[in-house]
């Protein structure tokens, strides 16, 4: 049966005490709102659509650079999460099949939790997601009678019996779509908070007859972001399941706790990562690859056996084939590194592209900036680039050519030919010694003077 998933984000989130929109706060380089999406895209949903208020513009370009496919909602006024949901009515007019809601601010409810909720939904009209919580604090608690669930009361409008429930309402609920859009027609706003509470749905349902019951996940799923302390502790987790899925994959972390990976991080089996490693969004090593202490990389490649850093900076559009090597203090950026290549030492390498073997020495600088426009450099298979080349682009380098030691290059070099560019040594014999004799007799009179 089709799917429409309602994704409510038009809180304002208050307690992030932010300017950005709260779902737009980042977890392992992504947005909360994206993380969400994430595991709703794995059950593949026809249809996915966004409620957005607070910071709508934002979020609506988030959600749709993540997946243009994805339809937004406006809430004007944000007056609960039933009311929220009911601004899917409209796009959801004739849609048949269910409906599963889930929040913006909740990243990590996994992908089998939401295909527990479908297969449960089999027997039953309503299934709304709970868990046991450690500590309920204000949460919805869901009040069970066996399998039955009767309906959720909101803490401030729980009993001190109810209050005493640990199981407890996460947010996510299916049911139809026509079913569930009949019931929010139908909740009303006389509560403490004088909202209108999408968890009245359940006992409106057990009013007309229909069942509803939970299904559960463990807490860690559920956790919901409403602080940037929430937010410190959300990266942690994620971290701490990543890193451990690495390691379960056949990767070797050595200190697996200073290494901080990307919500879409990719490394092949028996690759290594040394110390404080930062993963942006966007890589992949692949397998046997070795990624050396203290580098940073995102939005890049990096291939069988290569050897990257330590102190290397990876940036988008860098492309290392195998067994390349880059060594400490190098910088590459939007340049594919064919096999074997080498900058080894203290090097920007930008906009360009290195032929398979070529050796760039110490200091080279590709120029590719002119202060208005970038431009790229070739370098060809095979090339020496002498230390400390300064190559000016547009600019090419043939295939076996070679570059002197200092050269500022600025117009192509043919294959196999060197090229200097640079002024010429002129050597005087005994002037250094004159030099020193007359400064450290000019430094003997200043001396004198000052006592
Ligand atoms: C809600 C549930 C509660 C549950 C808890 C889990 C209701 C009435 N209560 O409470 O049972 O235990 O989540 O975290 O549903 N939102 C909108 N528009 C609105 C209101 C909310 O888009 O008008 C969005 C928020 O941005 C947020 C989500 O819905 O992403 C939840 O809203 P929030 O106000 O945080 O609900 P809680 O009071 O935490
Ligand atoms: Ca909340």
């Amino acid at each position: 049966m089709a799917t429409a998933l309602i994704v409510l984000a038009a809180g304002m989130g208050t307690r992030m005490n932010s300017d950005l929109p709260k779902v737009l706060h980042q977890v392992a380089g992504a947005p909360l709102l994206v993380h969400a999406l994430k595991s709703a895209a794995q059950i593949e949903a026809a249809r996915c659509i966004v409620v957005a208020g607070h910071g709508a513009e934002a979020v609506g370009k988030a959600a749709k650079s993540w997946d243009e496919t994805i339809e937004l909602v406006l809430q004007p006024e944000q007056k609960g999460t039933g009311h929220a949901v009911d601004m899917a009515r409209t796009a959801l007019a004739d849609f048949t099949g269910d409906v599963i809601v889930l929040y913006g601010d909740t990243p990590f409810i996994q992908p089998e939790t939401l295909a527990a909720m479908q297969a449960a939904r089999r027997d039953h009209d309503v299934v709304v997601l709970g868990f046991s919580a450690k500590d309920p604090g204000r949460y919805g608690r869901l009040v069970m009678e066996g399998d039955s669930l009767q309906r959720i009361v909101e803490y401030k409008d729980a009993t001190e019996t109810e209050r005493a429930i640990t199981l407890c309402n996460s947010g996510v609920i299916a049911a139809d779509c026509t079913q569930l859009f009949d019931l929010i027609a139908q909740i009303s706003n006389a509560n403490a908070s004088g909202e209108y509470y999408l968890t009245d749905v359940v006992g409106l349902a057990r009013a007309h007859g229909l069942s509803a019951t939970a299904v559960t996940c463990d807490e860690a799923e559920t956790m919901g972001i409403n602080s940037r302390a929430e937010l410190a502790q959300a990266e942690a987790a994620f971290q701490a399941r990543a890193r451990a899925n690495l390691l379960a994959d056949g990767i070797t972390l050595t200190a697996p706790e200073t290494v901080f990976l990307a919500h879409d991080t990719v490394i092949g089996r028996d690759s290594v990562i040394e110390p404080h490693v930062v993963f942006g969004p966007n890589v992949t090593v692949e397998s046997g690859a070795t990624i050396r202490a203290f580098c940073h990389l995102e939005g890049c490649h990096v291939s069988r056996g290569a050897v990257i850093g330590p102190y290397a900076r990876l940036r988008p559009g860098a492309e290392l084939a195998e067994d390349v090597r880059v060594g400490n203090f190098v910088e590459i950026k939007n340049a594919i590194l064919d096999e074997g290549a080498k900058v080894n030492h203290l090097s920007y390498i930008g906009d360009a592209h290195v032929g398979a073997a070529s050796n760039i020495g110490a200091g080279t600088i590709t120029c590719n900036y002119d202060g208005v426009m970038k431009h790229r450099t070739e370098i060809g298979a095979r090339a020496f680039i002498g230390s400390n080349t300064m190559l000016v682009a547009p600019v090419r380098v043939g295939h076996g050519a070679m570059t002197g030691s200092g050269s500022v290059i600025t117009r192509d070099v043919p294959d196999d030919a060197l090229a200097v560019a640079r002024a010429d040594q002129q050597t005087k014999p005994g002037l250094a010694r004159k030099l020193f004799e007359m400064l450290k007799a000019k430094k003997a009179k200043r001396d004198m003077r000052a006592e």
